[in-house]
């Protein structure tokens, strides 16, 4: 049985429509690349994956079992956790205390809570600026943060929205090496991403979306070199 199901989901904005019957299956352990131009729907599916948005309508499955309806928060307990494409987090308080109320949120005990936020610090190059309030940390070790925060407890499924964008190239590394290192480790992921090159190297399979529904769904490299996706992308700079 495949970890995530999604059957004909579709989602309407007032006369926008976002998602429009889109279907595809997630397997346990699969590092999925979620593409398409902007507007194609990418943040919108995610959204209604971790429970921020409510589908019109389909059907969203982990495990064989409903995920619509349900609260990020309750989503979030059976195993989805999302990464934001705007960064948020507890800007008041410090790198390690936003990793260590994560932890501690998600059921850890507190010398795990504590072991496992050095170990991810560390990791992703933050610990000389976890005594710091989150809010003084650049931008991309925000993200980086984040990151962190979805990993304390290694979710079921993995959704990253844009995690590198916008990103300092040394920092894109971390981040790509992390997940590189997760999914190796049997981690699921789906990961949207601008960024081809980083989608090529990170993802054997690639989800292309246009205009609310899935276009191409295979290996990532004829994904990429798939005409209409190709179509796609230049339709939309043209508009
Ligand atoms: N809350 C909303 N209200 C109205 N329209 C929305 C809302 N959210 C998304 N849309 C519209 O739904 C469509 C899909 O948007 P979505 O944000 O899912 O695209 P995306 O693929 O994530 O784009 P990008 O690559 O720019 O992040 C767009 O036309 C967008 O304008
Ligand atoms: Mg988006």
């Amino acid at each position: 049985m495949a970890l995530l199901t999604i059957r004909h989901v579709s989602k309407s904005f007032g006369g926008v429509r976002a998602l429009e019957d889109v279907s595809f299956d997630v397997a346990a352990g699969e590092l999925i690349g979620l593409i398409g131009p902007n507007g194609s729907g990418k943040t919108t599916l995610i959204n209604i994956l971790s429970g921020h948005q409510s589908a019109d309508r389909g059907e969203v499955l982990l495990d064989g079992q409903s995920l619509l309806g349900l609260s990020p928060d309750r989503i979030a307990r059976r195993g989805v956790l999302r990464m934001f494409q705007l960064t948020r987090g507890f800007g008041r308080i410090t790198a390690l205390d936003n990793l260590l109320v994560t932890g501690r949120a998600l059921g850890l005990d507190s010398d795990e809570a504590h072991r496992r936020a050095e170990r991810l610090l560390d990791e992703l190059t933050l610990t000389r600026v976890m005594n710091l309030d989150a809010r003084q940390l650049s931008g991309g070790q925000q993200k980086l943060l984040e990151f962190g925060s979805c990993f304390m407890v290694p979710p079921r499924l993995a959704l990253l929205d844009e995690p590198f964008a916008a990103v300092h190239p040394t920092m894109r590394q971390i981040m790509a090496d992390f997940v590189r290192k997760r999914h190796a480790e049997g981690q699921t992921f789906i990961l949207v991403s601008h960024d081809m090159p980083i989608v090529m190297e990170l993802c054997p399979r690639t989800v292309c979306m246009n205009a609310g529904t899935v276009i191409a769904d295979e290996a990532t490299r004829l994904v990429l070199d798939d005409p209409v996706v190709i179509e796609a992308y230049l339709g939309g700079q043209a508009a």
